[in-house]
Order: structure tokens, then C-alpha cells, then sequence
């Protein structure tokens, strides 16, 4: 558009609303001007490049300016990240925001939400000049010092998302006076004191985010039914929040998704918990809480997840548990629940997927009924309980099966065949058991159909004494981390180990290892670890160790290794244990070679 026709435009809207009297309809109002310029000069830096357009006295056509009348500014619209017709795009703003943002009384949007670069505090008068703010987006910035009080004054504020800064001191109770506020979000700065008990004023308030600060004291609300009748999605996670969870909970009707976890709650679950008939998402883990599940929560129709590990609550299980059909994520792990056995009942939950039963004090063998579970099992967590007997062979049957962790058990059988059955396994976790017989189940070697799903493998600390020879053979590996270490694992490694492209963690420490160090273990350019300490390894280290440029941690200590080590980076940088007890290691960082070097020529 050509500057004639935007006068043009500007002249014909003047017109078409009647709007206030002015001398020029260049200029927008005056305060208005004022105060983006006090706006724009606080910013020297602006990658996004709109500022630099803010030219003349007309802000009401400046770039993310909205105005009412072309006159007075009612929107600012200037968040960092930009979206285009086909992509998104990150700006910065580096300077103050500038105090001056107070003038703009008609403001009805204020968006500088995600300038990381923006630093400075919220103006001391903000709510007693910007009256007219719907919402208010100030969210990743880099803002400092408190919450005004007069933000309570904001009577149409509907959106206050404040998170992501480094705002200080206490929420201040004034919050509870804005009628209209539907979404609070100020959650990740470094808030303090406790929640205000005005908050049970909010009568429109859907989202309320105060999780990741310093908050203390006690969940004020509700005090009484009718309270808070929207509020839907509650988060107050990673905080200091004491006493229990309030015995009225239970009236916050709307509640869909809840976090707590991560506080210092406790005290038992109230049974109020049964009328949140909505509730999909219920996260309690990391508390103190205790006594026993509330028989209620069978009530829980929604309920898709619900994580209460790492708190005291003890057993038996409710049996109305049974009867959450739409569960699909239980995480008990890590309570005094002494199960003695997982409950028979489990199967009956027909969404379930996600089973995290770990150190719940389970006894016994790995009952045969979970392989009857009608959905499909994807995680199956049961590690740091007293499991015995053996790993059924039915494992291969869950189809689904993305993550095994049977750790820290006294199952002492082999890992039976089918495993390499399961296509999707991506994690498998059977450390600290008493497992013997081959590794070599775990790879699905000489399975034909094995895709190479696995990226994590800890079988240390068993009783392993085969397979080491295939590791690398057949099939195709995508693993990342495996750690076979405290094993009775005889034989030689095999240069198919060279295979393994991605491994960053290699763990083959403390087992009965003896032969030279392959020269292909330094095509593992992604290796991080290195641990081969407490084997019987010999001869040389090879010279292609210089190409392990990522490797951070080395330890060949407790071998039969001789000769010079290859000099240079990182090799030079280990300590010396990671060297020592060996047959005749010599150079840096341990003491020079001294005929090493002629007997190389
Ligand atoms: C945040 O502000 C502080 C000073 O208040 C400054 O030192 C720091 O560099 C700023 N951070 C960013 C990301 O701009
Ligand atoms: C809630 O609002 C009422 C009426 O405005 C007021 O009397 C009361 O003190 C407020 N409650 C809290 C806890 O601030
Ligand atoms: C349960 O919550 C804890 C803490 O937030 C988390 O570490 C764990 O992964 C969660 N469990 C599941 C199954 O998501
Ligand atoms: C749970 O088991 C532990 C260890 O076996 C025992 O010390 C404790 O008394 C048991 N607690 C209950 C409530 O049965
Ligand atoms: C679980 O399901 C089985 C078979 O459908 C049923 O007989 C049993 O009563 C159910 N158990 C519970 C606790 O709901
Ligand atoms: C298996 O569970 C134990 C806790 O019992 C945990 O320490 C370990 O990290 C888990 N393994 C994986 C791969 O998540
Ligand atoms: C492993 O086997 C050795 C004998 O080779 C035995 O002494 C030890 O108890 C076994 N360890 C476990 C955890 O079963
Ligand atoms: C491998 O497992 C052993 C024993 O379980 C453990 O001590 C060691 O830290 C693990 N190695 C790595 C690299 O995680
Ligand atoms: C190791 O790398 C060399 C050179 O890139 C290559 O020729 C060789 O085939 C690789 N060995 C294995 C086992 O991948
Ligand atoms: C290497 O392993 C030995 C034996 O486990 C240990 O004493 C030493 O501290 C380790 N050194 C490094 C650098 O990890």
C-alpha cells in the first residue's frame, strides 16, 4: 500500500467512527506515543527489526500496534517467538522495559511474552494505569523484583501469565480481588511466602500455574463448596508446600489435571478426593503423604494417570481401584505399601499401559495373571522389590513393550528367548539380579526378526557368563548405553563390536574379559564412557584411541595392558588410575616410557 492511499484508509476510519476530535490524523494519542517511545528507547537491541520501523507520529500503524479509532492504542503485540504462513522464528529484545508502558491507559493487550532479553521489573503503578487490561503476557522474560500489589486492581484482566521470569518476593494478595481472571500463570520464577488465601476470591479462574517456586504454608483453598467453581487445570508442583491435602479438595468439582508433587505435603489423601469427577491427570509424587488410598478414588471414572511414587502411603490397595477403566498410568513406586504380592486385580484395568510398581515390597515370582492385562503393557517398571524365581517366558507375548525394569530382584534364571520377540523394546533394565547363562537373549541374536529398538541395556551385576563373542552380530543397533559390568563374562571381544555406532556408554568393567583391546573400539566416535577396568586384557592400547574425541571417562585400570600410551588428546587428560595396575602402561599421564620407543621403531 502506497502512503497515499494508507492516509487515505486513516482518513476514511477517522470519519466512519466519528472518532475524537484531534489536530492531525497522523498523530495517535499522545500519552500513547509517549509511551511506546519511552518503550522503544529502552530497547537497544531488537533482532526481530519492528522497532526500527516505529517511525513518525502515527504508532497507530506501527508494526504489532493495534489501536481503537486509529487513535488510541488498545493492543501491543510484540511476543519474541514470530509465526509466518510457513514458520516460526525466535527474536530477542535485549534492554528494560521501560516504565513508561504505563502511560498507554487504553491498553487492552499487552503482549512481550518469550523476549528472554528483556530484563527490568513490572511497573509499581501498572494496575492503577492500565485499567483497561484484558491480558497481560510478560511470560520469559528476564523481569526481576516483585508482583506489584496493584495488579489486584486489573478488575478485567482475564490473563495474567507472568512465568518464566525472575520475579521475587511474595504473591501478593491483592490477586484475589480480579474478578475476571480466568488463567494465572506464575509459575518457574522465584516467588515466596505462601498462596494467598484470597485466591478462593477467583471466581473465573480455569488455569492457576504457581508450580516451580519458593512457596511455603499451606493449599488455602477451598474453604468452602462453590469455590473456585472453574477451576480446572492446577499446578503447584516443585514448591515447599506443607501440611496435608485439604480434606475439602474434593469441591474443586472442575478439577481435570493436578500436580503436587515435589513438596513437602502429607498426611493421608482425603476422600473428597472421589468427587473430582472430572479429574484425568492427578501427580502426587515426592511428598510425605500417607495412611492408605482413599477407597474413593475408584470413583476417579477420567482418571488416566496417576503418579503417587516416593511419598509413605501404606497398603493394602483399595479393591475399588479396579474399577478405573481409563487408567492407562500407575506409578505406586518407592511407598511402604508392602504389596507382598501385585494385586489380582490389576488386569481388570483395561486401559492400563504404563505399570511402575517399584520397591513396593513385592514377594515372590513375576505372577503369570499379568500376561492376561487386555491392553497393551509398554512400561513395566517392578525393579527394587524381592521378586524370585524366574523371567517368564510370556514376556515375549507383550507386544507393545517399550521399557523392562526388573533391577534389583533375586530372579536367578535365564533371559528367556522371546524376548527378541519384542520389536518395540527399547529399554531393558535387569541389573542386580542373579541371572545366568547368556547375554545373548537380550540382543536377539539369531533372530531373524530383530530391529534394533534397544538403546538401553543394563545387565550388570548378574551372574552372565557367555555371549560376549556376538555382541555386534547380525541384526542392526541403535544402542546407546550398555553396561554388562560385575559379571563372570569370559571370552574375547569381537570386532563386530564396531557395530555398535552409537553407543555413547560402554560398561564391561569387573568380568573375566582376556584379549587384546580390538582396534575397531575407536570407531565408536560416539563413545563417552569407556569402562574396562578389573579384566584380563592385553597387549597394547591401540593408537585409533586418539579418534575417541567425545570420550570423557576412560578406565582400563586392573588389566594386563603394556607399552606406550598413544600421546595425545584426551588419552593424556585421564588420571593416572585410570592406567594404573597394569602389566606395563608407560607415558603420560604416567611416568615417560624408557625403551619403549625404540623397540616401536
Ligand atoms: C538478565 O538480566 C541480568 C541483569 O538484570 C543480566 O545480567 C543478564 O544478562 C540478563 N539475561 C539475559 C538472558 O538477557
Ligand atoms: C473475598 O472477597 C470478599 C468480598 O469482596 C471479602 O470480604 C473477603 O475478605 C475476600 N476473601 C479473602 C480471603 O480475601
Ligand atoms: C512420576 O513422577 C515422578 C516425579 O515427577 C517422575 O520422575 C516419574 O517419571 C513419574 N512416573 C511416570 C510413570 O511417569
Ligand atoms: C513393611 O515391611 C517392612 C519390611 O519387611 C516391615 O519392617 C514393616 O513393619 C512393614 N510394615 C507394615 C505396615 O506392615
Ligand atoms: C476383575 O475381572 C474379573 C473377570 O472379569 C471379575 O471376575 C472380577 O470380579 C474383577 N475383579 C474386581 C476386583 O473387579
Ligand atoms: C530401573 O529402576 C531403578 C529403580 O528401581 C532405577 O534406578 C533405574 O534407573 C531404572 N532403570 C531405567 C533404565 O530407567
Ligand atoms: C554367582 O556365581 C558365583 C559362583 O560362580 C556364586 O558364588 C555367587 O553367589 C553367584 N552370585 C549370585 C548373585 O547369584
Ligand atoms: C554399570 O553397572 C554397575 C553395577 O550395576 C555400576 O556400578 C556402574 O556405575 C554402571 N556403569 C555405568 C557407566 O553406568
Ligand atoms: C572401522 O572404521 C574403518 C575406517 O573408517 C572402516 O574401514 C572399518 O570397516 C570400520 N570397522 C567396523 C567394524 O565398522
Ligand atoms: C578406575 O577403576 C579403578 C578400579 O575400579 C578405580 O580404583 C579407579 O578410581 C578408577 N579410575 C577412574 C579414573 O575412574
Amino acid at each position: 500500500m502506497d502512503y497515499h492511499l494508507l492516509h487515505i484508509v486513516t482518513l476514511l476510519t477517522v470519519i466512519a467512527f466519528g472518532g475524537e476530535i484531534r489536530k492531525t490524523t497522523e498523530a495517535c494519542n499522545s500519552d500513547d506515543l509517549q509511551g511506546l517511545i519511552g518503550f522503544k528507547n529502552g530497547i537497544p537491541t531488537d533482532t526481530s527489526g519492528r522497532l526500527a520501523k516505529w517511525i513518525g507520529q502515527n504508532c497507530c500503524e506501527w508494526e504489532g500496534i493495534v489501536c481503537e479509532n486509529a487513535y488510541r492504542v488498545i493492543q501491543i503485540n510484540l511476543p519474541g517467538l514470530i509465526s509466518t504462513d510457513t514458520d516460526f522464528y525466535q527474536t530477542q529484545m535485549v534492554g528494560q522495559l521501560s516504565p513508561s508502558i504505563t502511560l498507554l491507559t487504553s491498553l487492552e493487550i499487552l503482549d512481550l511474552g518469550g523476549l528472554v532479553g528483556l530484563s527490568g521489573t513490572i511497573p509499581q503503578t501498572l494496575g492503577l494505569q492500565l485499567t483497561k487490561l484484558k491480558k497481560l503476557y510478560l511470560y520469559g522474560n528476564n523481569l526481576t523484583g516483585s508482583i506489584p500489589e496493584s495488579i489486584g486492581e486489573l478488575q478485567n484482566l482475564q490473563e495474567l501469565a507472568l512465568h518464566e521470569n525472575k520475579l521475587s518476593g511474595p504473591i501478593p494478595s491483592s490477586i484475589g480481588q480480579m474478578q475476571a481472571l480466568e488463567k494465572l500463570d506464575l509459575s518457574s520464577n522465584l516467588l515466596s511466602g505462601c498462596i494467598p488465601s484470597s485466591l478462593t476470591n477467583l471466581t473465573a479462574i480455569s488455569v492457576l500455574y504457581m508450580n516451580t517456586n519458593y512457596l511455603e504454608g499451606t493449599i488455602p483453598f477451598p474453604s468452602r463448596y462453590g469455590e473456585m467453581p472453574s477451576l480446572a487445570f492446577l499446578r503447584l508442583h516443585d514448591n515447599y508446600l506443607s501440611g496435608t491435602v485439604p480434606l475439602n479438595f474434593g469441591y474443586l468439582v472442575s478439577l481435570q489435571r493436578v500436580s503436587l508433587s515435589n513438596n513437602k505435603l502429607e498426611g493421608p489423601l482425603p476422600s473428597s478426593l472421589g468427587n473430582l469427577l472430572s479429574l484425568s491427570e492427578l501427580y502426587l509424587s515426592f511428598n510425605f503423604l500417607s495412611g492408605q488410598i482413599p477407597k474413593s478414588i475408584g470413583q476417579l471414572s477420567q482418571l488416566i494417570m496417576l503418579n503417587i511414587s516416593n511419598n509413605l502411603i501404606e497398603g493394602p490397595l483399595p479393591q475399588e481401584m479396579s474399577s478405573l477403566q481409563n487408567l492407562q498410568t500407575l506409578d505406586l513406586s518407592f511407598n511402604p505399601l508392602n504389596l507382598t504380592a501385585i494385586p489380582e486385580w490389576l488386569p481388570n484395568l483395561s486401559s492400563l499401559s504404563m505399570i511402575y510398581f517399584a520397591g513396593c515390597g513385592i514377594e515372590g515370582r513375576i505372577p503369570d495373571f499379568l500376561k492376561t492385562i487386555h491392553s497393551s503393557i509398554q512400561e513395566l517398571d517392578l525393579s527394587g522389590n524381592l521378586l524370585s524365581g524366574s523371567i517368564p517366558s510370556w514376556i515375549g507375548s507383550l507386544t507393545q513393550l517399550y521399557l523392562l525394569n526388573l533391577s534389583s530382584n533375586s530372579l536367578d534364571s535365564l533371559i528367556p528367548d522371546s524376548i527378541s520377540n519384542l520389536h518395540d523394546l527399547g529399554v531393558l533394565d535387569l541389573h542386580s539380579n542373579r541371572l545366568t547363562g547368556s547375554i545373548t537373549g537380550a540382543f536377539g541374536i539369531g533372530q531373524g526378526n530383530f530391529g534394533g529398538s534397544l538403546t538401553y541395556i543394563d545387565l550388570s551385576d548378574n551372574n552372565f557368563s557367555r555371549g560376549v563373542e556376538e555382541i555386534g552380530v547380525g541384526g542392526q543397533f541403535n544402542i546407546q548405553f550398555l553396561n554388562l559390568s560385575h559379571n563372570l563374562l569370559k571370552g574375547t571381544l569381537p570386532s563386530s563390536l564396531g557395530r555398535l555406532s552409537y553407543i555413547q556408554s560402554l560398561d564391561l568393567s569387573y568380568n573375566d574379559l582376556a584379549s587384546n583391546l580390538p582396534e575397531v573400539l575407536a570407531n565408536l566416535s560416539s563413545l563417552e564412557k569407556l569402562k574396562l577396568q578389573k579384566n584380563h586384557f592385553i597387549g597394547n592400547i591401540p593408537n585409533g584411541f586418539l579418534n575417541l574425541r567425545n570420550l570423557k571417562e576412560l578406565n582400563l585400570s586392573d588389566n594386563f595392558l603394556e607399552g606406550e600410551i598413544p600421546d595425545g588428546k584426551p588419552l593424556i587428560d585421564f588420571p593416572g588410575s585410570s592406567y594404573s595396575g597394569n602389566k606395563g602402561l608407560c607415558g603420560k599421564p604416567l611416568s615417560p616410557c624408557k625403551t619403549m620407543i625404540s623397540i616401536k621403531l
